[in-house]
């Protein structure tokens, strides 16, 4: 039992490094990713052209390394192997999506859950399937499609099907960067048992074996990647193989056969959980500083002296600047709900200053008013007050903001944006407050220019997006303000700069009979 042994030591190999190898892929290890040619990657594959498989994800570690592959079926929804993602901290493991280029600039969702099969390896290398819940819909575009799990089993022998990965070269070696493409044909349980010397019970009816080309071995790929059919359906995600240019089948898990299992633990249920952040992340985040644009501020300017004595830095009691306010009465703030995660008596507001770690006057706070259908749907009703322990003490550089009662905007009305820029989770802050001016976009154009128009609501009003400028500025629960100085939107969510979609704010008047409520003691919704 030659093969069982291979396979046995390429799966032990895979776990006791947390899974980070891909289980087929086996390369010789003297092929280090610097001399590695195209051919020598995946050996008769070809790269894939963009957007060939949309539905693609590549799974990484919090540090941005590509370790599994696998597929969006569902908005929050992607399916892979289960040893990929066997003994991970969720937290440990991000979703990227929209790319080819696994390490270029993609767009990253966190893990909300990882749903294993039950009998995950009972017996050994079987049921090797696991759903990956994300905290946040995914946004679907021309590089970001889902794609349909095949219920029926109607593989025929020699039926062409195409898988799809970044497989590694060698246990412990880089990954390519570049989506890889194989055509493969299935051949049968019977074929692949008698090929790899196995019985019955090591490949059953949960595996699909195909048969890469003469001579490009079955070194191929990526476990918890694709296989797809001709009609486009998914039909596999990887699970194990041996090694290289030795002739033997790669085994996926046969989707067919885990298809009621896939319904039944797919809850599909977008509104079901608590309060998420809004992620917006990018991996253009996590690349060394010095490798990415000033992107904190496109195309904005010091604010000076006096000119937004509203805006307020709220921050942690560790002195961390958390989020953007506006300061809109004498004890209350104005800023987004997804600012608010951090319990009450660890913020404080920070008045009187244009650098945030160095506050003119701090304040408590004693009270918290989230929207109740704050994130419900998601993305919607982000707006939040804050009361404050004693009264703001207002002076030339403290001042409240008044509100816009209602929506007079037009198409292209200039906006001013102020904030420290905190838009992206592992980005520095700017120590100097921000201005930046924006256009109005009128709400139609916007809801067809979002990613997503399912995140966008009556509550949201919407700046333009001009590249080099304004996207990327801007702060959480930060205040936009009109030429006639009242506030208008409340930051709520934003893209990464200069790629051309809209940002999105609470806007000031459709929340403003809810904030006059609030303020007055009533805990109307
Ligand atoms: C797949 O995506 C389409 C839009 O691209 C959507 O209409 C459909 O509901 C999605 N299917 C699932 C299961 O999420
Ligand atoms: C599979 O693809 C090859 C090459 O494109 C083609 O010649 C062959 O007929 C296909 N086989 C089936 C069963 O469709
Ligand atoms: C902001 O204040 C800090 C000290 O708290 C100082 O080091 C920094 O230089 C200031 N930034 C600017 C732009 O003045
Ligand atoms: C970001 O802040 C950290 C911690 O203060 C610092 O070590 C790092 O150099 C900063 N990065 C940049 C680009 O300022």
């Amino acid at each position: 039992m030659k093969f069982s042994i291979l396979i046995a030591l390429s799966l032990l190999t895979a776990f006791a490094t947390s899974s980070s190898v891909a289980l087929y892929n086996h390369r010789p290890r003297e092929t280090g990713r610097k001399q590695l040619s195209e051919e020598a990657l995946i050996v008769g594959g070809e790269i894939a052209p963009e957007a060939f498989a949309p539905w693609q994800v590549s799974l990484q570690n919090q540090y941005g390394n590509h370790f599994c592959g696998g597929a969006i079926i569902a908005d929050q929804y992607v399916i892979t192997a289960a040893s990929c993602v066997a003994g991970l901290q969720k937290n440990n493991v991000k979703v990227v999506t929209s790319t080819n280029i696994w390490d270029g600039e993609a767009w990253q969702y966190e893990v909300e859950d990882v749903i294993f099969h039950c009998n995950f390896d009972k017996p050994l290398y079987h049921n090797d399937i696991a759903l990956i819940k994300l905290t946040t819909l995914i946004a679907y575009d021309e590089k970001t499609q889902n794609i349909t799990v095949v219920e029926l089993d109607e593989l025929k022998e020699g039926e062409n099907l195409t898988m799809t990965g970044w497989g590694s070269s060698g246990v412990g070696q880089d990954y390519p960067v570049e989506l890889k493409k194989l055509d493969v044909t299935y051949i049968t349980n019977e074929k692949c048992r008698k090929m790899y010397g196995l019985n019955r019970n090591d490949i059953d009816e949960g595996h699909i074996c195909v048969q890469p080309p003469s001579a490009t071995g079955a070194c191929h790929g990526d476990t918890g990647g694709p296989l797809v059919n001709a009609e486009g359906l998914l039909v596999g995600v990887g699970n194990f193989g041996v090694p290289c240019g030795v002739g033997f089948p790669d085994v996926f898990a046969r989707l067919s056969f885990y298809n009621d299992w896939i319904r039944t633990n797919m809850k599909v249920n977008l509104f079901a959980f608590g309060e998420t952040r809004i992620i917006r992340s990018n991996l253009e985040a996590l690349q060394p500083e010095k490798s990415r644009p000033e992107s904190r501020v496109i195309g904005g300017v010091a604010v000076s002296e006096g000119t937004a004595p509203y805006q307020v830095s709220i921050q942690n009691i560790f002195g961390e600047h958390v989020c953007g306010g506006s300061i809109i009465a004498s004890q209350w703030i104005l800023t987004a709900g997804h600012c608010l995660d951090w319990p009450k008596k660890y913020l404080k507001i920070v008045t009187g200053t244009l650098n945030w770690t160095r506050p003119e006057a701090e304040y408590l706070v004693d009270e918290v008013k989230l929207h109740c259908l704050h994130n419900k749907p998601m993305y919607h009703n982000d707006i939040a007050l804050v009361h404050l322990s004693k009264p703001i003490v207002y002076n030339r550089h403290t001042q409240p903001i008044k509100l816009a009662k209602r929506n007079y905007l037009n198409d292209k009305d200039k906006l001013i944006l102020t904030g420290w820029g905190s838009v992206k989770p592992w980005g520095n802050y700017s120590d100097t407050l921000q201005r930046v001016e924006l256009n109005y976009l009128d709400h139609k154009l916007c809801a067809a220019h979002v990613r997503n128009s399912a995140w966008l609501g009556k509550g949201h009003i919407c700046t333009d997006t001009r590249p080099g400028r304004g996207s990327c500025i801007g702060d959480s629960g930060g205040p936009l303000v009109d030429g006639s100085r009242r506030q208008v939107g409340v930051v709520n969510f934003g893209e990464p700069c200069a790629v051309g979609y809209p940002d999105a704010f609470a806007s000031v008047p459709f929340y403003y009979a809810w904030i006059q409520a609030v303020m007055a003691g009533s805990n109307i919704c």
